[in-house]
């Protein structure tokens, strides 16, 4: 501490003392200067009263008289002698005093104007007299102070100066230790409470220097803050130990282990359907249930959808609620019943008729209707109401589903604010100038931003969609970490490209399920087959595919009754008649290549328009020289991925059109461009003729790609960031809280 004290009075010291050497000068020049004017004045004042007489003395040539004005004016205290000068600077009287070796010269300005003498120091002043009849002045009167007096006062200034300095220097040094000494205390004890997490956020039991109780639950919650980004690091640096069913399991129990998880979705997970006396449980083909269902299971949480089934009011409680997966019931599916004008302004219409085809280049105009966007907003606002009537507690994390949705985020987070609202989009998001078609563009990114984190497929679609906020609202937009702030509402805008299940299901050895499929098929063994399997949905590119068929049929002829393209439709949205009509088209089509190049042996296009189950669909990929995947526009596509984990041998290849999210990801299949039918012909062809070992090096690191980033991980890394979200969230509203309130600090 004394160290401490020297370290800060020295320098302290030393520079009062500089400050000293260097004022004192210049404050005694200055007083000697206001004393020499005063003195001069005075000289005037003198002169001003003897003039008179002295005149009349000298022109009288009473030389004694002069002289003995000249010792009466020089009687005035402080005066020490005085002389009269003539025009020519000869001393022609003197007062008795007056020194014989001052002359006349003194009266000039430019001589010293002290004089340091062994009579003492004198100023002379010079003040000129007109004793004669000419207008201008003949003589001078040589005023001598003595200058002892201001000698001496300046002597007691600077000491005053000096002493007063010291003082201030001393006071001024020990305010200074005290508040060194203070702060450095305080400082020291921060750094230590900061290391060892204690301190100002320590429990009153623990020790003095705590604080108002009300911290206590800001120091849990920013303590968990920090544990959540320790794990989120070992996580991120050990993404290579791979995201399972376990992992996600393991990190909803820790992220989510007290809250509640609500997804919300146009499409439900299970299927009551009415067959004759029975009622049979479907589940949809949608990658969406096998995304999120794993998460419902963990977390018991509630599944909001729409109870299409014919039998799902039959199975349904009041509420609409039922317990699923039927084999193992572990949460809640919450059915919404919309009427059939409700379905088809907001599920067919707005949804279907102009969203869909808005957000995918396949060349179908969009529809807008006034009609369907008020079924739209009212359908949103009663899934958002679900969603608040399903909430056990105010803050539940909602996981709104895909573009049946926009609105449904702002809508939930008006009723709950302190939910934690995640959206994902899976369809792609079209640049501005097309989405700018949409009479409600407006509305439809407000309920998005809703969410406080807005995900896609792609980097791409995040572009777009931020581009569009861009240039539809009024927001600030922060590019680097791509967030959105509207409203007072924070959006982080993200990619999560969605995937599948790993590990695939066990299964027989791939060479049976070959066997068995042909058979069903009624191929013959040793056919070579390529597979497609889509909805019927004129985004996949059925036509395109049969023409890339077509193409390599009419250019490679050794082809015709030794190749198959197996094309299973599972029939979707057949109430509108943009579908119906592209039923038709596939089926025709498929019709006229089969007359053109099939044979008795094996038809070229062996359409099956029926949905299949995951089982079948999962041997279908198995026996498969070839998966084709076609899509003009497709936001993920997981068939290209299922394709993939299903061939554990290795072998078989993947045709995958570059306009789909999975060309993103899984850089070795043969890309191609499906609105050209030769290039796909061809590319056909390559993938027939592929070598095994060709195969084998490009269907590895596919597997591995897809092995690491599984659907585990698509759900993993959003919920991760989600929580990340749900932790700010409360650490803010907890600050808040306490800044609202006054605080007491006791030290
Ligand atoms: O691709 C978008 C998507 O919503 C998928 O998530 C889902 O598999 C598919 O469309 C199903 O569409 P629908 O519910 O209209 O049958």
């Amino acid at each position: 501490m004394l160290k401490l004290s020297l370290r800060f009075v020295v320098p302290l010291l030393l520079a009062v003392a500089a400050l000293a050497y260097l004022s004192v000068p210049l404050m005694d020049r200055l007083t000697l200067r206001w004393f020499m004017s005063d003195l001069d004045q005075r000289s005037h004042a003198i002169a001003a009263t003897v003039v008179g007489p002295l005149r009349e003395a000298q022109q009288q040539a009473m030389a004694a008289r002069v002289t003995g004005l000249l010792n009466a004016a020089a009687t005035d205290e402080r005066l020490h002698s005085a002389a009269l000068c003539d025009a020519q600077g000869r001393i022609v009287a003197r007062s008795a005093m007056f020194p014989a070796t001052v002359g006349c010269a003194a009266a000039d300005p430019s001589t010293p104007r002290v004089l340091r003498l062994e009579q003492g120091v004198l100023h002379p002043t010079a003040v000129p007299l007109r004793l004669g009849d000419s207008p201008a002045p003949t003589h001078t009167m040589l005023v001598l102070h003595d200058m002892s007096f201001i000698e001496l006062r300046s002597g007691e200034t600077r000491w005053y100066a000096i002493v007063t300095f010291a003082v201030l220097a001393l006071v001024v040094a020990l305010i200074t230790v005290a508040v060194a000494h203070l702060s450095w205390r305080g400082w020291v004890r921060g750094v230590r409470a900061m290391l060892t997490g204690e301190g100002l956020l320590r429990p009153f039991a623990e020790g003095p220097a705590t604080i108002d109780k009300a911290l206590l639950p800001l120091e849990a919650e920013v303590r968990s803050l920090f544990r959540r980004l320790e794990r989120q690091r070992a996580a991120d640096t050990g993404a290579s130990e791979g995201w399972s069913a376990q992992r996600l399991r393991a990190m909803l129990q820790t992220e989510y282990a007290d809250d509640e998880i609500i997804v919300v979705s146009n499409r439900q997970p299970y299927s009551h359907e009415r067959r004759g006396d029975e009622v049979v449980v479907t589940q949809p083909a949608s990658g969406l249930v096998t995304a999120l269902e794993p998460v419902l299971r963990a977390a018991s949480g509630t599944w909001v959808a729409h109870g299409s089934g014919s039998a799902d009011q039959q199975v349904s409680d009041r509420d609409g609620c039922v317990q699923v997966p039927p084999e193992q019931p572990s949460y809640t599916l919450r059915r919404l019943w919309l009427t059939t004008e409700q379905v088809k302004g907001y599920y067919e219409g707005f949804a279907n008729e102009g969203l869909w085809p808005l957000c995918h280049i396949a060349h179908v105009r969009p529809v807008f209707r006034a009609e369907d966007w008020r079924h739209f907003v009212d359908v949103s606002q009663r899934f958002a109401d679900a969603v608040v009537k399903s909430a056990r507690r105010a803050d539940p994390l909602v996981l709104v589903q895909d573009y049946h949705m926009p609105l449904v985020p702002q809508m939930i987070r008006d009723r709950l604010p302190q939910a934690t609202v995640v959206t994902f989009w899976h369809i792609p998001w079209p640049m501005s100038e097309t989405f700018g078609i949409c009479p409600w563009r407006e509305q439809i990114l407000e309920g998005l931003l809703g969410s406080h984190i807005v995900g896609l497929q792609t980097r791409a679609h995040c572009r777009n969609f931020i581009d569009a906020v861009d240039t539809f609202l009024e927001s600030r937009i922060e590019h680097e970490d791509s967030t959105v702030h509207r409203g007072g509402q924070l959006t982080r805008v993200a990619p999560y490209p969605i995937s599948i299940a790993w590990p695939p299901a066990n299964e027989e050895p791939i060479e049976a399920t070959r066997a068995r499929i042909h058979q069903w098929l009624g191929l013959p063994p040793g056919h070579r087959m390529a597979i497609g399997i889509d909805r019927l949905d004129y985004i996949k590119g059925l036509i395109e595919r049969f023409a890339a068929v077509e193409h390599l049929l009419r250019s490679q002829p050794q082809w015709r009754g030794r190749f198959t393209l197996v094309q299973v439709a599972s029939p979707s949205r057949s109430d509108l008649p943009e579908y119906q009509a592209f039923h038709d088209r596939v089926l025709d089509e498929a019709r006229r290549i089969n007359d053109a190049y099939g044979t008795e042996r094996a038809p070229a296009i062996l359409l099956r328009v029926e949905h299949h189950g995951a089982q079948t669909v999962r041997d279908l990929y198995r026996s498969a020289d070839v998966a084709m995947v076609t899509s003009l526009h497709d936001g993920m596509n997981l068939v290209a991925k299922e394709y993939v984990a299903a061939r554990d041998d290795d072998l078989g290849v993947l045709l995958l059109s570059v306009f789909t999210g999975a060309s993103r990801e899984l850089h070795e299949a043969l890309l191609v461009n499906p609105y050209s039918a030769e290039q796909t012909g061809e590319a056909l062809a390559r993938a027939l003729a592929m070598p095994p070992a060709e195969q084998r090096e490009r269907m590895r690191t596919m597997r591995a790609w897809v092995r690491s980033h599984n659907i585990y991980r698509w759900a993993g890394s959003m919920l991760i960031d989600a929580a990340r979200v749900r932790s700010r969230e409360r650490v803010t509203a907890r600050i808040e809280q306490l800044q609202r309130r006054p605080l007491k600090v006791a030290v």
